[in-house]
């Protein structure tokens, strides 16, 4: 089948999937070749525990489960242990996608459910929408990110899963990959802190968390099979520091590989991901499932390279029933990845609750958790620009004071519409919607008339109302028909630029009115530089969840100042970016991308990475680092004075650059390395502290095969964003 057709057949298996009740092999099928499974007398080898798989176990007994694995893999049969490698069906079984367990002896088995913005749409079970991941990223706030993945996890373990599918942790390389609402960030440094956060928060709730897709995952339309070629360096810097971050800090309990290829090999076929990396050096002690139906390209091959579970069924891995008969594949070597699913299942304690039948609607869409979906978008709305409404006043366009306006016009195709995000794996089925205009209408009040205008174009009436309004807000963007998830939903986005008709409708705004106010609502970066000239206020909204209206009326009139920071460039044109090619079967991943690109090719960006503006404005002062000099194991600590200067209690991201100088490799201009917040009140200063660990400023020497940090001068800029010059202070590694 050419990749067209595998597609196709693909994209009608989820469907299947999704809506029917069917079922796929059923566990302890006997499949093609018969294996013995009668009386055994098969004694598995024991398991000393490391440091590693005690982290992994948190506070349980971790040599007691072992030992227990050891004595489980001594009585399953070899039914049992094949049918414990793989999904039960391609389709969803009650409500998630079932790992058979052995209720003989106690083993629960895994239940799976996506996914990255809350309970999926897939199980029909109304949930909390909460914002894309991306627009989480924009707050910059991990503690706000660790509360998010609790209440996730409260959602979906009410329906008795314990593996959520969540986060999507890939690299935004480029903005029109379809799923780049469903990750956090262009940087490495700012996806690591974002998903060890989720992560943690999920897992605080007792589900596991599944990073993925692992690894070099960013294109959608050629997913199932382009092979990205990328350099060892390129690889070990830029796209698996996260992923290491969420094995080694956060204990994340399960990786899904990607479906693409990284050098040649799929990734379930990927021994130097799977095994060398993720196994070998990072000591990940829990599984690795495949990614969806086509993810799963051997059954010895795949096993052998590091893959643990076919997902959702055993479309591959039902061959390893007569592998174990040939004696092709020995059971121990199969006893190694049951080890890893039984401790999963072990050290979360998921043999402590019931899974079947369980529902508990008391957990899901609760006032807290459509409160913390608003306080997320509220949180994630990025100001982009902010001028002044033109004279006889000189005040800025935003915010706007309802006591002092009395026509609102909204305009825009996103205006009236529940935009919420992709429709694809990661889509949510909320009870409510509050769209922009619901928000507005409501919070401008009764005092205020609040004017719908349809369509793109300005008919007399609309060109009257336009006159007549003290301020023009025109929500616009994209939605699930430009972007998502490949063949389900909308696959990669087909340029940068905002609709024809939408640029047009806001220069014909913008060409009669002086206080327009633009909102874009998208996954990530759209081009500003057709229309922003021609209108005072621009906000990005992302898909801002469930109670999106509602946050974006709160940053419109003042009720709280904007404080959320792009996590990605948007260039001002689509040319100053690499290209996207979502074409060719094989691409090549280079160094630099995103900021450190632009940085790299001096080309300014409409809109960098990491800005943001509010409605009071901050100074930086008395930078400061801990020590001049600090060995390569150890870290340095920052201190920044922040003081706002402005008239409104206000929250301030402090991002923390670095430059190697004199460097013996090629290096980006600037890398991110630390970030923290502040909010402060008019006038109050205060001081900012980031940690920096030197081992974090390494780069990969190609010729060592290890990371190696350099005994020389770096700088680092505390700044507003990543091109901002910021305060500086310099200091030594030896
Ligand atoms: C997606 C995964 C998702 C899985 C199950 C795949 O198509 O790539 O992200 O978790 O389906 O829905």
């Amino acid at each position: 089948m050419d990749v067209r057709g595998r597609a196709r057949a693909w994209a009608g298996l989820v469907v299947v999937a999704a809506l029917c009740g069917c079922g796929g092999t059923p566990p302890g099928d006997p499949g093609d070749a018969g294996v013995d499974s009668g009386p055994r007398t098969y004694v598995a080898e024991p398991f000393e525990p490391t440091d590693a798989t005690r982290a992994y176990c948190g506070a349980r007994d971790d040599a007691a489960i072992e030992a227990r694995i050891t004595e489980l893999l001594s009585e399953l049969t070899v039914d049992e242990k094949l049918s414990m490698l793989s999904g039960a069906a391609i389709a969803i079984i009650g409500r998630s996608w079932l790992v058979p367990g052995v209720p003989r002896l106690g083993i629960p088995g895994l239940h799976m459910l996506d996914g990255p913005r809350g309970l999926s749409s897939f199980t029909r079970v109304p949930a909390t929408a909460f914002p894309v991941a991306m627009m989480r990223g924009a707050t910059w706030d991990p503690e706000l990110e660790r509360r998010v993945g609790a209440a996730m996890a409260r959602e979906v373990r009410s329906i008795g899963v314990d593996v959520l599918l969540a986060p999507t942790m890939n690299v935004l390389r480029h903005p029109r990959w379809g799923r780049a609402q469903e990750t956090y960030s262009e940087d490495t440094h700012h996806m690591g802190a974002m998903a060890v956060a989720f992560i943690e928060g999920v897992q605080s709730e007792g589900v596991l968390a599944s990073a993925k897709h692992y690894a070099v995952n960013s294109i959608e339309d050629t997913r199932h099979d382009v092979d990205v070629r990328i350099d060892e360096r390129t690889l070990r810097e830029i796209y698996l520091p996260h992923f290491r971050r969420a094995v080694v800090e956060a204990h994340v309990g399960s990786v899904m590989s990607a479906y693409n290829r990284v050098n040649g090999l799929y990734c379930d076929l990927n021994a130097h991901l799977l095994t060398e990396i993720l196994k070998d050096e990072w000591q990940f002690a829990g599984f690795v499932e495949s990614d969806w139906i086509l993810g799963t390209h051997g059954d010895v091959e795949s096993i052998r390279a590091g893959l643990d579970i076919e997902m959702p069924s055993d479309l591959r891995f039902r061959r390893l029933r007569a592998a174990l008969a040939s004696g092709a594949i020995d059971e121990r070597e199969l006893d190694r990845s049951l080890r890893r699913i039984l401790r999963a299942q072990l050290c979360f304690g998921l043999d402590e609750w019931e899974h079947d039948d369980v529902d508990d609607p008391s957990q899901r869409l609760t006032p807290e958790h459509r409160a913390l979906a608003r306080e997320v978008a509220r949180r994630g709305i990025v100001l982009l620009r902010n001028e002044a409404a033109a004279p006889p006043t000189d005040a800025a366009a935003l915010p706007i004071d309802a006591a002092a306006v009395s026509r609102i016009v909204l305009a825009g195709r996103n205006a009236d519409v529940e935009n919420i995000g992709d429709a694809g794996s990661s889509s949510v089925l909320p009870d409510e919607v509050v769209t922009a205009l619901e928000g507005i209408r409501a919070r401008a009040g009764a005092g205020v008339e609040v004017t719908h205008l349809t369509g793109t174009s300005l008919d007399a009436a609309g060109e009257a109302a336009v006159r007549a309004a003290d301020v023009v807000v025109i929500v616009t963007g994209l939605t699930t028909e430009d972007e998502g998830e490949g063949e389900i939903a909308g696959g990669d986005r087909e340029s940068l630029a905002l609709g024809a008709a939408e640029v047009a409708l806001i220069r014909a705004i913008g060409a009669i009115h002086d206080r327009v106010v633009v909102v874009l609502e998208g996954g990530a970066a759209i081009l500003t530089s057709d229309f922003e000239d021609e209108v005072e206020a621009l906000l990005f909204a992302f898909y801002p969840g469930t109670r999106g209206g509602e946050a974006l009326a709160e940053v419109l009139f003042g009720d709280a100042a904007p404080s959320g920071r792009l996590p990605f460039s948007i260039p001002r044109a689509e040319s100053d970016l690499p290209a996207f090619d979502n074409v060719s079967p094989v691409v090549t991943y280079d160094y630099f991308h995103g900021y450190r690109h632009l940085l790299n090719e001096a080309v300014a960006p409409a809109h960098a990475f990491g800005a943001g503006l509010t409605y009071t404005t901050f100074s930086y002062a008395s930078p400061a680092v801990s020590a001049g000099t600090i060995p390569a194991d150890g870290a340095i600590v920052a201190t920044v004075t922040i003081t706002n200067d402005g008239p409104m209690r206000a929250r301030e991201t402090v991002q923390a650059y670095v430059t190697a100088i004199g460097s013996r490799v090629p290096r980006s201009r600037r890398d991110l390395r630390g970030f923290a917040q502040v909010e402060l009140d008019p006038g109050e200063s205060r001081e900012v502290e980031i940690t920096l660990r030197a081992e974090d400023l390494a780069f990969w020497d190609e010729a060592a095969g290890a990371f190696e940090v350099e005994a020389i001068e770096y700088e680092l800029a505390l700044a507003h964003d990543a091109i901002d010059p910021g305060v500086t202070a310099r200091f030594r590694v030896e």
